[in-house]
């Protein structure tokens, strides 16, 4: 056997590695995580309004001298497997590279440190006609005519990572600003979610065009009725991962912002779930990693889970920091702890649909547990307001009642009830006081038309909804029987 070199041919390896998968707001988050972890205080995402659009991503971090630059170019330029320092985001020595070139086909890197400005770009075109891994140096003065490259003069330290060509943009649209400006705009949403937890931190201020993000936090944490259960970690070879359960308020309590920031009404369903966090950083979201389904009644129930970069091998997470895997030693503890979070969030659900009933009253509809378990609800045959009516018909017209209120009770809405009382959007109908009063009349006349006497009538109304919590009718009646 002898050794032969199989190097890789750049123009197509780089081409295939623009395929990983990156989405725009995935890339963009992975340039603001060498920022975060370069430990910036503030991050500038620009978009330069020219016909050929640019952005400028600038960060007052570290910065790198040239030697560490044209390192940081390389791809590949960290192994996988080498130990970070706590607050590292990165992995794989690949983001710079394979999140620009998803999205462009020349990447230009700027950085200053020790008070020099050094620059070198990656650039397909010149890959391709190279054909080779070269990367092109730029002197003082190509330097100086990049776009707001003036930017560091306000700053000791930095980096500039300067997007150009939007290539695969161009392909699919006919206004590459137009979209770019779109897709920047969902990439906010992206950022606002992905880093609030280090925005809210004070970490990092990270601006578009300038304006500041706010911070979206999916546990709504400031919120009063945001209930925060009891913290549980769980030891894996010394690394500590934690998990913090919380239920969400009721719908009805959150405001337009909170739902936003949970991610809308619509969404409350879907996003329940784990939030997995990578050194703060949101990674993976809205997943019970198939430990339960996502039903109607967990909606309200969210998991922030924190693990630590030291844990990336076991929880595979892959270079685009957007998916991780559920390892097998932790899947016990998880459910564990969504059990009780889940349960929670059935009893926040539940007890905005549970009746207090009083003995005392007579109620129009009746809850009866079958055999089964199986629950059913009938129309309460018993109430005099029916008995009354029954009374005062023949036997086809008793049985036409009989027939209309079966029909009631069979098709009685359950399905579309139970889902509009876990969404919040039943309202307690604020009854017409003088209605009722006149309902009322309506029966003891009927009643007395009968033969039947009125006193007693009224005795079994008051006790009967919706009579018995009408406080008019029931201070009348006291007043006669006190007479
Ligand atoms: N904005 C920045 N400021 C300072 N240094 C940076 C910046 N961006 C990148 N670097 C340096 O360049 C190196 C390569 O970055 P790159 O994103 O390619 O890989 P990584 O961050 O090490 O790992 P990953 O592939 O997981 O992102 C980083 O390790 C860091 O040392
Ligand atoms: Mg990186």
């Amino acid at each position: 056997m002898k050794i032969k070199q199989s190097p890789p041919y750049a123009p197509l390896l780089i081409e295939s590695m623009r395929s990983l998968g990156y989405s725009f707001d995935t890339a963009i988050a992975d340039l603001i995580d060498n920022s975060v972890s370069a430990q910036a205080k503030n991050i500038n995402i620009l978009l330069d309004p020219s016909d050929d659009p640019q952005l400028i991503i600038f960060d007052d971090g570290n910065g790198m001298d040239s030697a560490s630059l044209e390192e940081a170019l390389r791809f590949g330029s960290r192994g996988p497997l080498e130990s970070r320092s706590e607050f590292d985001l990165g992995r794989f020595g690949l983001g710079l590279k394979s999140a620009s070139l998803s999205q462009c086909r020349r990447l230009i890197v700027a950085s200053k440190h020790d008070g020099k400005v050094c620059c070198f770009s990656w650039d397909l075109d010149e890959v391709e006609k190279t054909g080779d891994w070269s990367v092109l140096e730029y002197a003082n003065d190509e330097i100086s005519q990049l776009p707001s490259i003036d930017l560091f003069d306000s700053v000791n330290s930095g980096t500039y990572v300067l997007l150009q060509n939007f290539d695969r943009i161009a392909a699919s649209s006919h206004d590459v600003k137009k979209t770019l400006d779109t897709l920047i705009e969902t990439a906010e949403d992206h950022l606002s979610l992905v880093f609030h937890r280090i925005i809210s931190e004070d970490r990092v201020s990270i601006a578009i065009n300038g304006r500041p993000i706010e911070p979206k936090d999916p546990f709504l944490e400031n919120h009063k009725s945001t209930q925060r259960l009891r913290e549980q970690s769980i030891s894996i070879d010394d690394n500590k991962i934690t998990l913090q359960p919380y239920i969400l308020p009721h719908r009805n309590k959150l405001s337009r912002d909170d739902l936003k920031k949970v991610g809308g009404s619509d969404d409350l369903r879907t996003n329940q779930g784990f939030y997995i966090y990578r050194c703060k950083r949101l990674i993976i979201w809205g997943t019970w990693f198939r430990l339960l389904s996502k039903e109607e009644l967990n909606k309200l129930a969210r998991v922030k889970v924190d693990i630590p970069n030291s844990l990336d091998e076991i929880w595979s997470i892959d270079v685009k920091k957007s998916t991780a895997n559920l390892p097998d030693k932790i899947r016990k503890n998880l459910y564990g702890s969504i059990k009780e979070s889940v349960f929670g969030s059935k009893k926040v659900i539940e007890y905005r649909g549970k009746l207090h009933r009083n003995e005392d009253i007579s109620y129009i509809w009746q809850r009866l547990t079958e055999r089964d378990g199986g629950v059913t609800y009938s129309i309460n045959r018993d109430l005099p307001q029916i008995q009354l009516l029954t009374n005062s018909l023949n036997q086809t017209g008793q049985r036409v009642l009989e027939a209309l209120l079966k029909n009631v009770e069979e098709n009685f809405p359950s399905s579309s009830l139970y889902l509009d009382v876990a969404d919040g959007e039943i309202s307690t109908v604020i009854k017409d006081s003088q209605k009722i009063l006149d309902e009322f009349e309506v029966q003891l006349s009927f009643a007395e038309q009968l033969g039947l006497s009125r006193d007693e009538l009224i005795g079994m109304l008051v006790k009967t909804e919706p009579y018995a919590s009408n406080e008019e009718i029931k201070s009348k009646h006291n007043n006669r029987q006190e007479q």
